[in-house]
């Protein structure tokens, strides 16, 4: 952990005890851990317990003068690396999802600039109630990483998923959003990845063949060497790589809405399949008695040329481009036209859209490189080296 610091947020919950063997696990990697403790965990546990562990002054109230003098509620949550809350209770995730700040865990939540990672622990119906699954799916979208809770035998004596995570798998967790040790550590790279839909109405959309594939996989390799890496993905049917922190968006607009909002960034990786243009939707579903529709077509946002001259541009811009001939040549153009760094030119007339395997050519300012055809896992690997040493 290498003096990297954790505010740790204990939640009311009867696994509130598993959170003092976390500090612990912190602690001995070489971490330090500030505690909060919600009126509901010090049920459970004292703020004795807590801060012998941390050897910290642990806090519990917003409204504790003197700690306001000492220390700002803003700045207790500015100074940390990582937010943790471990246990979410139902509550706690509830009132995250709803920005509601009545105490301090809360307020500390609100006013965070920092990533939060949220272990769950509750009951197996509360986490099964739609409320619940309802505002873990707001907060994963809004960059919360909402780990699983565990299945087993609850402590009310009911069976199913709502076991707070051991605390090893919370540590494995906090190290990969951490960025774990790495050329890239300490850095952060947004990664885009798969389609976008553009609604023609309430059920019809425009849509691509890009999976995803190629994106998650960078994702995931940029996490690997020690990246903090925030995806934005479009709809896609994949699991989020490890230690990504990930946001699901539907259409260009939100897709570049998404990204601006995860700025500032070290590097920005533009994989996704971004649809051109976009219609205006119709309010209702089109009926075919009323003829071929006529699309009114407009352009979507630009995504990469928006950030290739925004004020917090990103070190390296590394885009994409789906070529079919003249791959290198178009590609260049390309690269100069939208203001990447870096293009990476799929040839896409084979079976790329979907498959497994990539045939890349990598354009850089001085450069042309073309890569044999590799999985698409090695591809990322490669170009996750490239884009390190272009950092370091
Ligand atoms: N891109 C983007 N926002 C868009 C369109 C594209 O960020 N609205 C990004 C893609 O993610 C990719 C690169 O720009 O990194 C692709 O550029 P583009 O000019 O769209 O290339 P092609 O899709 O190959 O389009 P074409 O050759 O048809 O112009």
């Amino acid at each position: 952990m290498n003096g990297r610091k954790v505010l740790l947020i204990v939640g009311g919950g009867i696994a509130a005890y598993k959170a003092c063997e976390l500090v612990r696990l912190i602690r001995k990697a070489g971490g330090s851990v500030r505690c909060v403790l919600t009126a509901g965990g010090a049920q459970f546990i004292t703020p004795m317990t807590l801060a012998a562990l941390s050897e910290q002054q642990v806090f519990t109230n917003l409204f504790d003068l003197k700690d306001e003098a000492e220390m700002g509620h803003i700045q207790l949550s500015r100074e940390a690396d990582l937010v943790v809350v471990a246990p979410a209770t139902a509550d706690l995730l509830a009132k995250m999802a709803a920005g509601i700040a009545d105490d301090l865990a809360t307020t500390l939540l609100l006013a965070t600039d920092k990533q939060v990672l949220a272990a769950p622990a509750m009951n197996v119906r509360m986490w099964q109630h739609a409320a619940t699954q309802r505002n873990v799916a707001q907060l994963r979208n809004d960059g919360v990483t909402v780990l699983e809770p565990d299945e087993g035998e609850m402590a009310c004596g009911e069976y199913g998923p709502g076991r707070l995570p051991e605390p090893e798998a919370i540590f494995a967790a906090i190290q990969a959003a951490l960025g774990g040790p790495g050329p890239l550590s300490g850095r952060h790279v947004i990664v885009t990845a798969g389609p976008t839909h553009e609604p023609i109405d309430p059920v019809r959309v425009i849509a691509n063949r890009s999976s995803g594939k190629q994106g998650f996989a960078i994702a995931g390799a940029l996490a690997a060497l020690g990246a903090r890496v925030t995806l934005v993905a479009g709809p896609v049917n994949l699991e989020t790589p490890a230690g990504v922190a990930r946001r699901d968006v539907e259409t260009a607009e939100e897709m570049e809405q998404a990204v601006l909002a995860a700025l500032p960034a070290d590097a920005a990786v533009l994989v996704a399949a971004v649809a051109d243009w976009r219609v205006e939707p119709a309010g209702e579903k089109l009926k075919k008695e009323a003829g071929p529709p006529v699309l009114d077509w407009r352009r979507t946002p630009d995504i990469l040329a928006g950030l290739a001259t925004h004020d917090l541009r990103p070190h390296l811009i590394v885009g994409f481009a789906a070529e079919t001939e003249n791959v290198a040549a178009e590609a260049a153009a390309k690269r100069a036209r939208k203001g990447a760094d870096w293009i990476v030119a799929n040839d896409v007339s084979g079976d790329v859209m979907g498959g497994d395997a990539n045939a890349v050519h990598l354009i850089t300012g001085t450069d042309a490189e073309s890569w044999d055809r590799m999985s698409k896992t090695d591809v990322a690997r490669r170009l996750a080296q490239r884009i390190a040493h272009a950092l370091s």
